[in-house]
């Protein structure tokens, strides 16, 4: 089904020219109405700031939190509207990610399911009670969740991006929901705190808390919240979906809900198999070229560059030094045995990509990332402005960047060991390295964006990727205009 759904949800030339336009008067709401009156205002907010201090969990670490993974940074007025812009990026700024968070034994919060409410920096009351023994049930009893005293958990509103890019909305509520927990797993190092990010849960257990109606919001992640300092114990194996056959071609609009259970787990489904693949793409056309990898400056500066952080419009013709290529990928993809470990929602599944025109010292072409080694193999000479322009649907951001990054997943074997859930999996975990790699530009002094609009077919002829294989995302990195 993945591969089906990829398939016609590719852009091509005469798709993307033949689009039907927006229709602003059918825009659904970029916010749930809450009608309950119930709420908990929130400190570490645009109007009640703290400086982070490591400690344990309590009210106003997790007001700082929430509002760094996901709250309203910028307002923009517009005649008869205000547009909110929110601390992670979003395809189309139409933010389809919703998120909630489960608190138990948290001083100054009642132990509940909260609903986070970015317009006033409030948790809305969902239900009263501890809901960290089902959550951690749900979880296949990850110790992390045992521990937390907050748990939180992404869903996708489907139709806010359905209503701009059709079918392939879902991944854009994917990568944006990877952005938005990718922001999360950061946010919480200055507070002394250590949010993990989970891929593997029941789908109906939690959705059932929340009272989803799947056809039109899922779950996408759970992140418990403990404290640093705190070991945990061993993580579950991966999960495997159960494949699910012969349901038919669902009919434009029921893709999404149809991908998203064809991907869901019980509990009782099996671990992951996972199997040895072939090295994807072109084979090596020169030396292995070696990285910079002095790691980012911890502490607050993280904060603050997710409150004043925006997706870069136009990039300048500056290079960047070899350096800070070099850095920002260390800094994006997590490794065994480096800082967050645990921000790998699935080892191995992705493939890693870079486009380099214009890197100091650094020939242009296309470079596969050895993530392992933090090393580029060249794998095609040439300057990929030309073909970026056209493969980016002829954004100048393709054109213009200093390098970009490709995420590529092999969906055949994907589903092979983790079944369906494979493609929610690969798409999430590009967008939360999309948030790391956009705030280590920034950090660093340049800009960056992610790109979700690009002719598929093009990128993997440009890769040499077979059919069988998914484009992913794309993150552009440069020196703003
Ligand atoms: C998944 C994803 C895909 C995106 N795709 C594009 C794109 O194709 N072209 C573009 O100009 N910006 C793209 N963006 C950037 C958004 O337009 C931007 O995040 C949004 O307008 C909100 O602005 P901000 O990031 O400055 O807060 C993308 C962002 C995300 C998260």
């Amino acid at each position: 089904l993945s591969q089906r759904y990829q398939d016609a949800t590719n852009y091509t030339p005469e798709s993307v020219q033949g689009h039907p336009g927006l229709d602003f008067r059918t825009q659904p709401a970029a916010f749930k109405t809450w009608h309950q009156a119930r709420r908990v205002v929130l400190e570490g907010g645009p109007s009640r700031p703290r400086a982070p201090e490591p400690g344990p969990l309590d009210a106003a670490r997790l007001g700082t939190l929430l509002y760094h993974t996901y709250g309203v940074t910028l307002v923009r007025e517009f005649p008869g509207m205000s547009l909110r812009f929110r601390a992670a990026p979003s395809a189309g700024a139409l933010y389809p990610a919703e998120l909630y968070v489960a608190v138990r034994d948290l001083r100054g919060i009642p132990d509940g399911l909260f609903a986070y409410d970015a317009r006033d920096h409030s948790l809305v009351v969902c239900w009263e009670g501890d809901f960290g023994p089902a959550l951690e049930r749900y979880a296949f009893g990850h110790p992390a969740v045992g521990q937390a005293r907050a748990v939180l958990v992404g869903t996708g509103l489907y139709e806010r991006s359905v209503w701009r890019y059709g079918a392939r909305g879902y991944r854009r509520v994917l990568l944006d929901s990877g952005h938005v927990f990718g922001n999360a797993v950061l946010a919480a190092v200055p507070d002394g705190l250590r949010c993990v990010p989970l891929a593997d849960f029941v789908d109906e257990g939690v959705q059932d808390l929340l009272l989803l109606d799947d056809r039109c919001e899922g779950v996408t992640l759970l992140a418990p919240v403990v404290e640093a300092h705190a070991p945990i114990g061993p993580a579950p194996a991966p999960r495997r979906a159960q494949v699910a056959r012969g349901r038919g071609e669902p009919q434009d609009g029921a893709w999404i809900p149809a991908l998203h259970r064809a991907g869901k787990l019980a509990l009782d489904a099996p671990a992951a198999q996972e199997e040895a693949r072939p090295v994807p793409g072109p084979a090596a056309v020169g030396a292995t070229v070696p990285l910079a990898s002095e790691p980012l400056a911890g502490g607050p500066g993280v904060l603050h560059a997710i409150r004043r952080r925006r997706s870069t419009r136009a990039y300048a013709s500056t290079d960047v030094p070899r350096e800070v290529l070099g850095r920002v990928l260390a800094h994006a993809h997590p490794r065994p045995g480096g800082p967050d470990p645990e921000a790998d929602l699935a080892p191995g599944v992705l493939d890693t990509w870079v486009a380099v025109a214009g890197v100091k010292d650094l020939e242009p072409g296309i470079y596969r990332y050895d993530t392992g080694a933090h090393a580029l193999v060249p794998v095609l000479r040439g300057s990929p402005r030309a073909v970026l322009h056209q493969c980016c649907l002829w954004q100048e951001l393709g054109r213009d960047c200093a390098f970009a990054v490709l995420h590529t997943l092999d969906l055949a074997a994907g589903v092979r060991s983790h079944g369906e859930r494979v493609y929610r999996t690969a798409h999430l975990q590009a967008g939360l390295v999309g948030q790391r790699l956009n705030l280590a530009a920034l950090r660093l002094g340049y800009g960056a964006s992610g790109i979700g609009g690009f002719f598929d077919d093009f990128l993997r002829a440009l890769l040499r990727l077979g059919p069988d294989h998914a484009v992913v995302y794309v993150t552009t990195v440069g020196s703003p205009a």
